[in-house]
């Protein structure tokens, strides 16, 4: 415990070796604010050294995209009749193999929607989305950014776990997707957070990178999309939480916002 240096005693050594190899000079440099300290600590594993501020202009602007219209007289946005609906679909082969359907689950006036790829194995046994170990490191990031899971509404591009938690088909994803759709409209979120290139590129109707994806500005029928990567990508690989931890700010900011 001795050993142990604070972050701003860290900060300040890193700052002189920069300080040294670039010119010789000492550079004065703003101190951290109270809140970029505290926010240092309470993201789960968040890298250590200064976290950027998120850059101007970070929050999506205009509409990149459009959600569908619901045909009329077919189905309702009501989100219970997308459970009740989901929970009879045989649309696509995964319904054979499921033991429930995963249809989401939040408050209805959810100010922020998470999009995930499709139920894992504990989701699939629950009937619930984001329980498993990633959706328990899910919880932490939005805990990070003062939000409960039970403020947010989770759902998935899918519905029904693929065998093996194999990547979702593009035709799974065409036939459940005017559930999610409905899903949308039905909540208006203030704003979407797309995690992992799965559901961004099937949500965004893109072919772009996740690291292209996180980077741009997004918004469908006027609510901005954010993107980041998923949490099991992120306990696979911990040199993701620092961009994480930057989308989260970004996501953050655009709701302190309102
Ligand atoms: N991964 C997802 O994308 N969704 C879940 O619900 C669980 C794990």
């Amino acid at each position: 415990m001795g050993n142990l240096v604070s972050r701003s005693e860290l900060l300040d050594a890193l700052n002189l070796l920069d300080d040294y190899l670039s010119g010789g000079f000492r550079r004065d440099r703003p101190a951290l604010a109270e809140g970029e300290q505290d926010s240092l600590d309470v993201v789960p594993e968040a890298p250590s050294g200064a976290v950027p501020e998120a850059p101007s202009g970070a929050v999506p602007e205009a509409p990149s995209g459009a959600v569908p219209e619901a045909p009329s007289g077919v189905s309702s946005d009501d989100l219970e009749a997308v459970a009740k609906e989901a929970a009879a679909c045989t649309l696509c082969g995964l319904h054979a193999g499921r033991t429930r359907v995963v249809a989401g689950e939040g408050p209805r006036d959810a100010v922020l929607m998470l999009v995930g790829e499709a139920p894992g194995e504990e989701e699939d046994r629950t009937g619930r989305p984001f329980v498993g170990a990633s959706g328990q490191y899910l919880d932490q990031w939005l805990q990070s950014i003062e939000l409960q899971r039970g403020s947010c509404y989770i759902a998935n591009c899918l519905k029904c776990r693929p065998p093996q938690n194999r990547d979702p088909q593009a035709e799974e994803l065409e036939a459940c997707r005017p559930l999610l759709d409905r899903q949308i409209r039905a909540l208006a979120p203030r704003a979407i957070l797309c995690l992992g290139r799965v559901a961004a590129q099937a949500l965004l109707h893109s072919k772009a990178t996740i690291g292209e994806l996180r980077s741009r500005q997004h918004a469908m029928g006027g609510i901005p999309v954010f993107v980041t990567y998923h949490p099991s990508a992120v306990l696979r690989d911990p040199a993701l939480r620092r961009p994480v931890w930057e989308d989260l700010k970004k996501l953050k900011a655009f709701l302190g916002q309102g």
